[in-house]
């Protein structure tokens, strides 16, 4: 089974395809980053408009780079949801005439569930794909969760941030400090820089039993760390390790207790968060310590992406699932 995959719901136009039998296809992605960063976020407006302009010519594009023509195809997933309705609408919208079209079944996907199946996309060459059951967890702009998932589909929530997600967290503080749009990615790359130690920050909610997180405080706590020191370049280098530190470790300390709670051993990561290399490396550990695993898809399939909604689309579609010919997404959604 051939299925195209198409991500809309924030700021990316992904667009792959996954074929039951022989893994993944092709892949493109459009990242908008350079149209929103002079707005220090995302413009709703602009990236639907943006979405209208790119969405067809990458499936054109995949199709060609996957030997492929639309009559190949046996499906069409999309993300349906949660995201920006208006971008969410275009992926809809064309996935669903497309599949209207071509007289094959369209697929609802969403979008954390894409992320979650992310880890299983593509096979380990020495130790295979993670198989069920597993604990997940979910680090991206929007979300951290862990998720217990006995099989796919089948997904219970064990724990949640109650304020900030956690690339919200990097987000926010790589902002304060005055950092580009978007932050994440460059708090992360400034903080290899950073000494460990000169800034320690709390590890929120690990002092006390349960599985939820809270990063909206670890923010405070940068900024007057940040607003009472000297702003040289190795400070701010110095915060932004702290910081990092205090993220990873809050995430490493609240996986092995969920692990514990779900009796697993093993762990799969997945959200853009899931591209930090230090929380890499720290789960890695935790892994081994436990004698376990853990599982991340490749960075690239870490943050939004066409080809986890393909995989995900596939699976739905293998069940037998898929709907009616509406055009209806969802932008606030529980999994
Ligand atoms: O999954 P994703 O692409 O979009 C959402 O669905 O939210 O995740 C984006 C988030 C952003 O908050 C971004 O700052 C964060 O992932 N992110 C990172 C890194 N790369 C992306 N955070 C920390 N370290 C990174 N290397
Ligand atoms: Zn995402």
């Amino acid at each position: 089974m051939k299925v195209l995959g198409i991500e809309t719901s924030c700021d990316e136009t992904g667009v792959a395809v996954y074929d039951t039998d022989a893994g993944l296809r092709a892949h493109a992605l459009y990242s908008q980053i350079a149209l929103h960063a002079e707005y220090g976020g995302v413009v709703p407006e602009l990236a639907s408009r943006d979405h209208v302009r790119k969405l067809l010519p990458l499936v054109r594009q995949t199709l060609a780079e996957a030997g492929l023509s639309t009559s190949d195809l046996d499906g069409v997933a999309y993300t349906a949801g949660p995201g920006l309705v208006g971008a969410l609408l275009v992926g809809a919208g064309v996935a669903r005439s497309m599949a209207w079209a071509l007289d094959v079944p369209a697929v609802a996907v969403h979008h954390m569930e894409g992320h979650l199946l992310a880890p299983l996309l593509e096979d380990d060459p020495v130790r295979g794909r993670p198989e069920p059951p597993f604990v997940a967890l979910l680090v991206s702009g929007g979300h951290t969760q862990l998720v217990h998932v006995e099989t796919i589909g089948q997904y219970r929530l064990l724990g949640e941030t109650l304020d900030d997600a956690a690339g919200e967290a990097f987000d926010k503080t790589a902002k304060l400090m005055g950092l580009p749009y978007p932050g994440g990615p460059q708090l992360a790359a400034l903080a290899e820089q950073g000494n460990p130690g000169v800034f320690r920050f709390a590890r929120p909610m690990t002092d006390r039993p349960g599985l939820d997180f809270s990063f909206s405080g670890l923010k405070t706590q940068v900024l007057l760390a940040w607003q009472n020191s000297d702003r040289a370049d190795q400070t701010r280098a110095d915060i932004a390790r702290g910081f990092e530190d205090a993220v990873v470790e809050t995430l490493a300390i609240k996986c092995e207790r969920a692990l514990d709670a779900a009796g697993c051993d093993t762990l799969v990561v997945a959200g853009g968060v899931g591209a930090n290399k230090r929380l890499r490396a720290r789960l890695e550990e935790t892994a081994r310590k436990r004698g376990g695993r853990v599982s991340f898809p490749r960075p690239q399939f870490c943050t939004d992406n066409g080809a986890m909604i393909a995989f995900a689309g596939a699976l739905r579609l293998q069940a037998g699932q898929h709907e009616d010919a509406s055009v209806k997404v969802t932008p606030r959604w529980d999994m």
